[in-house]
């Protein structure tokens, strides 16, 4: 795995498997009576959100104590951004405290690539414009594993504003790596002007496709990111491609009901139906605790791959982790819940 986590495009099918097996490790954790171990201990991971998140920044902050490194969050709203700082001067400002690894969300596509060019702390992207949300394509992909075994195989429609949805074409990319066959269902001006780069299927009729389906993923519709009438009315739109009662009631019994929230009940998805069992979206939650777990412990722990030298973190004084070894002597972490940066805990 690099550095960075930026895009899922950045890794293989291997690494995002390996990355799978290794939350499994930190789902593991995560149900101890104190789920904390010292893995990331001496680690100072920052959320930089500069757009609203829920589940994404309570998730990275968990799995970030989970693993005993320290925290800094940064609210644009309260924060000198608003004196006209710049994200540069917010970085450079950031990183003469001693940061790690920088969790970042923006509402301009490209800004954690920008943003990683100009620190030597690790940088995730939490979500970018309309580009990129790796962690949650992983926790949606770990989430599908956990049920089926594997994805290969699968048929999983994506159905919504994929135009607008970040989510879409991270999940488009993890799952056709991993095997699945995906269709996209959406009216044509909810699809992104060229779907060229993806291997998917595309279908404008979700009754037609509902009963081949393994899994029914919904995505919210973005009103806020709608700059034209792309949609006649939601009414119309929930008339057509909302997961309705009815529509829910035929797909195959083990089908799973997927979405990233945050949800709109009764546009794309009915509240009765956000409430059956099929419907795993807080599971999906709970995953992304352990994902992001997974995630910062592959770039900040033991088994980083090509961090740069700890020297820099060894001249500030802090790194009490592991000494740095080759790249070719690294291990690679298993799922083996026995991992000696996974046992023991801390209060
Ligand atoms: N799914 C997701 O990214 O949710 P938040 O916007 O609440 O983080």
């Amino acid at each position: 795995m690099s550095r960075n986590l930026l895009s899922i495009a950045d890794l293989t099918r291997d690494e995002i498997e390996e990355l799978l097996d290794v939350t499994d490790s930190m789902v593991e954790v995560s149900g101890r009576n104190i789920p904390k171990v010292p893995a990331l201990r001496g680690r100072t991971v920052v959320s930089l959100f500069y757009e609203d998140s829920t589940r994404t920044r309570l998730s990275f902050d968990a799995a970030a104590k989970r693993l005993s490194a320290d925290t800094m969050s940064f609210a644009v709203s309260s924060s000198s951004v608003n004196k006209g700082e710049s994200v540069r001067d917010t970085i450079e400002t950031i990183e003469a405290m001693g940061i790690d690894a920088v969790v970042v969300r923006h509402r301009s596509s490209g800004v954690p690539a920008q943003i990683a060019g100009w620190t030597d702390a690790a940088v995730v992207n939490a979500g970018d414009g309309w580009h990129q949300h790796p962690t949650q394509a992983l926790l949606d992909a770990y989430t599908i594993r956990s049920h089926r075994g594997s994805l290969e195989g699968l048929h999983i429609g994506i159905v919504g504003d994929v135009r607008h949805s970040r989510v879409a074409r991270s999940d488009i990319e993890a799952f056709t790596t991993l095997g699945a066959h995906v269709t996209v269902v959406a009216p044509p001006t909810l699809l992104p002007p060229s779907l060229a780069p993806w291997q998917v299927d595309v279908s404008h009729d979700l009754d037609a496709v509902l009963d081949s389906l393994d899994v029914c993923y919904l995505l919210r519709i973005q009103q806020e990111r709608m700059t034209e009438a792309l949609i006649p009315s939601l009414r119309e739109y929930t008339a057509r491609y909302g997961l309705t009662s009815e529509r829910a009631d035929r797909l195959a019994p083990d089908a799973l009901i997927m979405h990233p929230g945050p949800m709109n009940r009764g546009v794309e998805i009915a509240g009765e139906v956000a409430d059956r069992p099929a419907a795993v979206i807080t599971e999906q939650v709970a995953n992304g605790v352990a994902v992001r777990m997974a995630v910062l412990f592959m770039l900040l722990g033991p088994g980083r791959h090509a961090l740069p030298p700890l020297a820099a973190s060894d001249e500030r004084g802090r790194d009490d982790g592991p000494p740095e070894r080759a790249p070719q002597d690294l291990d690679v972490p298993t799922a083996d819940p026995v991992d000696p940066a996974l046992s023991g805990t801390e209060a």
